[in-house]
């Protein structure tokens, strides 16, 4: 994170609010450490939004009084208004954002801002803070895998008539419309989007309550605090809510699927842009040059997606490792699990919001992917297939293609190519109409059942795809 001016830097002081247990201060290098206050300051908002629930609720049983409640209202307001305009002084020797806000309001407001921290921990204060980021975060993502599925949507609409070679082992398989293979990340995308639904679920669950572990000894009302921070429910257990991240480690499994999902199709947009593919353009705005080969455009960004991927599952197996060993409850390890997470926040919605634009920009060549089809053989199972309907068994049937193509590879010509005389010779079953099938048309069109990548179901799957999003976005 970049140094800011309003940050003060470690100084050899003792005005933590612990500080009266100790003989002598922390030094300057040990502040640094074990402070978080560099990168938890962006909780800022979330931890102002948990204080005025939790005072509200201090002040409704009757822990504060009335005046002590507005005290902390207006003083509150007044420290998010500071660091939204830059102002507020982030001190690294209040070690993390909780303190700094909370020094801030006891100078503004004196002893009000004393009693806010009555009845809760910032072990619990930082488990809800972070769940009230995550939970914005997801909302955020969410509907950029929408715009991002809109994209695809819009992309493999104006593809369903468009053929190319399906691929298997990267070698030319069958062939298959666009707009079908397209379709396929629209389906990963829709899995992600409900994974992180279901993960948005364990996310909005209340830990404060639990104070520093055990709960306590105050007369709180933990559901008038859930209400007011619009929480699903309370955590059941104040052991578990004080140290659980699981469902930030589920947030970046889900993320990282994420990623990995979109690391994919930048390795076949990368592959579809090199001359020797020739299939697609990506728009210039996403590309770079070579500084030393004029005629390079090289895919910067996809490139760029598949790298961080690298970093996001990264993160995942970084957290997985920080909760392995912790015994209950909350350990100060456990402030190691933001900068991952932010990060992994940070790297997904930059990369779904470039990727949606990217969709939009790209210019296709349908008739380099035909001919890239037309290349490879792809009716060769076509031809098996018609045989096998005949009465040929698969097995002799693949033989004889087999020989077929064999002999067409020989003469450089597809098996389209060949005269009827020619193909008969590898089987007296085949016919004129042997031609409906070998063509490239013939072979899509005969896949035509839900799943399958005949345009009329492509179209079909694109229809269902546009129901699925706007039932979501409506909700
Ligand atoms: N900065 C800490 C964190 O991020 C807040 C909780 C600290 N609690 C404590 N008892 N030291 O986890």
């Amino acid at each position: 994170m970049a140094a800011s001016k309003n940050i003060i830097t470690p100084v050899e002081t003792s005005n933590s609010p612990w500080s009266g247990r100790f003989s002598e201060p922390v030094s300057a290098l040990v502040q640094r450490y074990t402070a978080s206050v560099g990168f938890d300051r962006r909780l800022a908002d979330y931890d102002i939004q948990g204080s005025l629930a939790h005072a509200q609720m201090l002040s409704a049983v009757g822990i504060i009084n009335v005046d002590d409640l507005a005290a902390i209202r207006h003083g509150l307001g007044q420290i998010r208004e500071e660091i939204r305009n830059g102002e507020f002084v982030w001190r690294t020797e209040l070690e993390d954002v909780h303190l700094n806000i909370e020094k801030r309001l006891t100078a503004l407001i004196g002893d009000a801002g004393k009693r806010l921290h009555t009845a809760r921990s910032r072990n619990d204060q930082v488990a809800t803070d972070i769940r009230l980021y995550l939970r914005d975060s997801i909302d955020g993502i969410l509907s950029l895998i929408h715009r991002m599925q809109h994209a695809l949507l819009d992309l493999a609409g104006k593809h369903t008539n468009t053929v190319m070679p399906g691929f298997t082992h990267l070698q030319v398989a069958q062939p298959v419309v666009f707009g079908h293979h397209l379709m396929a990340y629209f389906e990963m995308l829709k899995r992600d989007a409900e994974r992180l639904t279901d993960c948005r679920k364990r996310v909005n669950q209340l830990p404060l309550g639990a104070a520093a572990l055990a709960g306590t000894s105050y007369p709180i009302s933990r559901e008038m605090v859930a209400k007011q921070l619009e929480f699903d429910s309370v955590c059941e257990n104040s052991l578990d809510a004080v140290s659980d991240r699981d469902f930030a480690i589920e947030f970046c499994a889900a993320a990282a699927l994420i990623m990995t999902h979109l690391s994919r199709l930048s390795e076949e947009l990368i592959l579809w842009m090199s001359p020797s593919f020739g299939f697609i353009e990506l728009a210039d705005r996403f590309c770079t040059g070579s500084s030393i080969m004029p005629q390079k455009k090289n895919p910067d960004v996809p490139e760029l997606v598949r790298g961080k991927t690298g970093r996001v599952n990264g993160h995942l197996v970084a957290l997985l490792t920080l909760m392995k060993a912790q015994p209950l409850a909350y350990n100060k390890d456990n402030q190691e699990d933001k900068e991952p997470l932010f990060d992994t926040v940070d790297t997904l919605t930059d990369t779904l919001r470039i990727y949606a634009d990217m969709l939009t920009g790209i210019r296709v060549n349908p008739l380099t992917m035909r001919e890239a089809a037309m290349r490879g053989y792809a009716t060769a199972t076509d031809l098996a297939d018609y045989l096998t309907k005949k009465g040929l068994p698969f097995r002799e049937a693949h033989e004889a293609v087999a020989q077929a193509v064999r002999f067409a590879a020989e003469s450089g010509r597809d098996l389209s190519a060949l005269a009827l005389p020619e193909l008969q010779k590898f089987s007296p079953l085949i016919d004129a109409e042997v031609f409906c099938v070998l063509t490239l048309e013939g072979s899509i069109d005969s896949r035509d059942h839900i799943g399958g990548t005949a345009p009329e179901q492509t179209r079909a799957a694109i229809s269902r795809a546009r129901e699925w999003i706007d039932s979501r976005e409506t909700r």
